[in-house]
């Protein structure tokens, strides 16, 4: 393991030189203009593999982005660890608000900047760096590994569950290891154990047959926009609790265990509301902020619209109105369930003056893994030697909906090492990621797996 970490230290300039040329591939999943860079990115990650030396890695086609499957087996008496990430990113826009393009990585301050940098091309490649460490130091890694690296992650993973049922046999493991997460802080490095799950809908209201006068028509059609705006605003109540009938009925309550946890993490929610530009926060009644971010369900508007939008003033009674709604789940709430009833409830509500059209975009389920696990107390040990600070656990809010399916469909269970900031500005403008991490990273996944195999 030495040897390995001594390799990672010597050759750390050349990674980043290798991981800038993957974080030059705008492999935006979600918009079919990129469909080429995303395979291209794909064949880039299978034959980065290939010339380290990894025994077998492929390029699988699904119904939509490829995923890249690898293996490196070494011995039966070995533990294995699936390795799972994803090389598709998210759009880059808006464009003009990133001080460098989002596809030409530049380093600043020890920080690389671009789309992918943290999300996930760069937590993602840093497993490939530890398994090369191994490879050309020790001879071979501790465990057996298997690589998962999807291309589908940005858009719900739609083709990758049934990949996993397809693949069962050869994907078998004892573990997922998977960094696509972040610390709590730079001070306070953490393992996540729990993600929120997702059900994300697009919903439109038709009223008349075509866009109207609103001073011919106005007073009598009754008017989309306004009957989408009052549904969405009576969605929360006062204590900005959702009010869809039934919606907490399968929330598993925090225990007063996590609630002890939750208060004595740092968090100076000034700071906080002062980062994000806001003047307070606005958390649900009963809960801090923290809670409200990782273990507490959500409903947000994602984006509204109908009528005229344009430069200027048209008077205008619009035909329909539609709004893009996500709801964040935690345990043991489902997509499905959460779906059904929101939909219900708007339905219910619907003036009988129009029509409603419900789509259900793509949904994930929520996870809670188990913190002692012997994979759990290998990371810990492993980030905690990197890191000089023993990780605490904590959850997080944001979604990876495939983590559910391991569990499921391969009875596995994942172990989160993720080594993101919430500052990266992950999805938006100037994404980036600490160098310093980048390394901490791959030292930590090297200690894992030598953690992990003598457990
Ligand atoms: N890596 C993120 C999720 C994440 C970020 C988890 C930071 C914990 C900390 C992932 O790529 C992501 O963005 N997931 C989406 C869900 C997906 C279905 C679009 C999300 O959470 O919005
Ligand atoms: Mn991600
Ligand atoms: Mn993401």
């Amino acid at each position: 393991m030495n040897a390995a970490l001594s390799y990672a230290d010597e050759h750390f300039d050349t990674f980043v030189d290798q991981l800038e040329d993957l974080l030059s591939i705008p492999s935006v999943s979600t918009d079919s203009t990129y469909t080429d860079e995303v395979q291209r990115a794909a064949q880039w990650v299978a034959e980065h593999l290939r010339e380290r030396g990894v025994h077998h890695a492929e390029v699988a086609e699904t119904d939509g982005h490829p995923v890249v499957y690898a293996e490196h087996l070494t011995g039966n008496d070995k533990p294995t660890v699936l390795v799972y990430g994803h090389y598709d990113v998210q759009p880059p826009d808006p464009l003009d608000e990133w001080d460098t393009p989002p596809f030409d990585p530049t380093r600043r301050n020890d920080t690389l900047y671009a789309r992918g940098a943290c999300d996930d091309k760069g937590q993602m490649f840093m497993h490939l760096k530890a398994l090369e460490s191994y490879l050309e130091s020790d001879g071979e890694p501790p465990v057996n590994l298997k690589f998962v690296i999807e291309g589908e992650e940005e858009i719900g993973s739609e083709h990758l569950a049934p990949f996993l049922r397809a693949h069962r046999d050869r994907l078998d493991a004892d573990v997922v290891l998977i960094s696509d997460t972040s610390m709590f802080s730079e001070d306070v490095p953490s393992i996540t154990y729990g993600l929120r799950g997702l059900a994300y809908a697009e919903v439109t209201l038709q009223g008349p047959n075509r866009d109207l006068h609103s001073g011919v028509y106005g007073g009598a059609v009754e008017n989309p926009a306004n009957a989408l705006a009052a549904l969405i605003a009576d969605l929360h109540d006062d204590e900005h609790r959702i009010t869809i009938p039934g919606f907490y009925d399968n929330v598993r309550p925090l225990t007063d265990a996590e609630r002890e946890t939750y208060a004595e993490l740092p968090f100076d929610e000034d700071a906080w509301a002062d980062a994000v530009g806001v003047e307070a926060v606005r958390t649900e009644g009963g809960y801090s902020v923290l809670e409200c971010l990782s273990a507490r369900p959500t409903l947000d508007v994602n984006g509204i619209w109908g009528g005229y939008t344009g430069e200027g003033a048209k008077t205008v009674l619009p035909a329909k109105a539609s709004a893009k709604i996500s709801m964040r789940l935690v345990p043991e709430q489902t997509p499905t369930e959460i779906y059904d009833k929101l939909e219900a409830h708007l339905d219910a509500q619907v003036p009988d003056t129009m029509t409603m059209t419900f789509r259900r975009l793509h949904g994930g389920r929520p996870v809670l893994v188990d913190r002692t696990s012997p994979a759990m107390q290998a990371a810990q040990t492993a980030m905690g030697e990197v890191m000089g600070t023993e990780p605490t656990f904590v959850r997080h809010g944001g979604s990876i909906p495939i983590v559910a399916d391991f569990k499921d469909l391969l009875g596995l269970d994942s172990v989160l090492m993720g080594f993101g900031l919430d500052t990266d500005a992950i999805h938006s403008p100037n994404e980036h990621f600490g160098l310093d991490r980048f390394r901490a990273g791959i030292q930590s996944i090297i200690r894992f797996h030598q953690h992990y195999a003598a457990a």
